[in-house]
């Protein structure tokens, strides 16, 4: 999609994928300096990658989360688009604002963590998690209630059918924000009598997961992670370049590739 991007736009440069061990992000790092005027992070290294930066934009520095490195005369700024651009894929998908919403996660993991702190701090009225590991949620909270004092915020157990009742009563928008859907045939982490046609469900997996299929069934409102891609990755764009992503451009590249 960047490619396409910068073809659109007349920018001479190429985006290309990058095959990094964690014990070779230092070197990485070091050539980056002088090759690259950006470049993504992805899992398993957007916590890792930070000890070999030179700087943090406050999202990626409270959520301890990089995605988006930027070269500024050979320093590297380390930021995170995954909750501005999962923000805009729930406009984009839904026509929904998330300020004063109440949001409900499932799951704990890195890929939430990035996305809480930016709803955090921007205005959502409450944030629920469920996750497998307690701990993870539980030092999550820590972190959210330091950053944004105003939220309200709770947590459970994944097992815990009582909280997830209320949650999912309480919620707008429910994230599906686990790996679990990555296997196939795992069932949904979210259970059936859970998918309400008054709420919103994106699950972001950019595949058909049981999550999306369970929803579906159930004539809710639901998107996969296909647009969260999207614009996560338009908002690096415009780090880069300073420049308004053609994000149809890139969601016909990114549409071509899908499996
Ligand atoms: P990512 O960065 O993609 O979020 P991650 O940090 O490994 O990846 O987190 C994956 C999430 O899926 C976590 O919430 C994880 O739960 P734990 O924190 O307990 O590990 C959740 N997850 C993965 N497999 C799971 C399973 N089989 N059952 C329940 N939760 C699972």
């Amino acid at each position: 999609m960047h490619n396409a991007a910068f073809r659109a736009l007349g920018i001479k440069a190429v985006y290309e994928a990058v095959h990094v061990k964690t014990y070779e992000l230092a070197k990485f790092a070091e050539e980056a300096r002088n090759k690259y005027d950006g470049f993504n992070v992805t899992v398993p290294h957007k916590n890792k990658i930070i000890d070999f930066l030179d700087g943090l934009y406050p999202t990626a520095n409270f959520a301890g989360s990089v995605n988006t490195v930027i070269n500024e005369n050979a320093l590297l700024w380390g930021d995170s688009t995954d909750g501005r651009g999962l923000e805009l894929a729930i406009q984009n998908e839904f026509g929904l604002s998330i300020s004063q919403k109440n949001v409900f996660f499932i799951g704990c993991g890195g890929a939430c963590r990035a996305v809480a702190v930016h709803f955090a701090a921007s205005g959502v009225k409450s944030l629920s998690f469920i996750n497998r590991t307690l701990s993870k949620a539980e030092e999550l909270l820590v972190l959210l209630k330091k950053a944004s004092p105003n939220v309200k915020l709770s947590f459970s157990s994944i097992n815990d059918e009582n909280f997830i009742q209320n949650a999912v009563q309480e919620a707008d928008i429910i994230i599906q924000s686990t790996s679990i859907g990555l296997d196939k045939s795992a069932p949904s982490p979210l259970g059936e009598k859970f998918f309400l046609q008054n709420k919103f469900y994106y699950d972001i997996i950019y595949e058909n997961t049981k999550f999306i299929e369970l929803a579906r069934k159930h004539n809710c409102p639901v998107a996969d992670g296909l647009s969260m891609l999207l614009y996560q990755g338009a908002e690096s764009f415009k780090k880069w370049t300073g420049l308004d992503a053609p994000i149809e451009i890139m969601r016909k590249a990114l549409l071509e590739k899908k499996p």
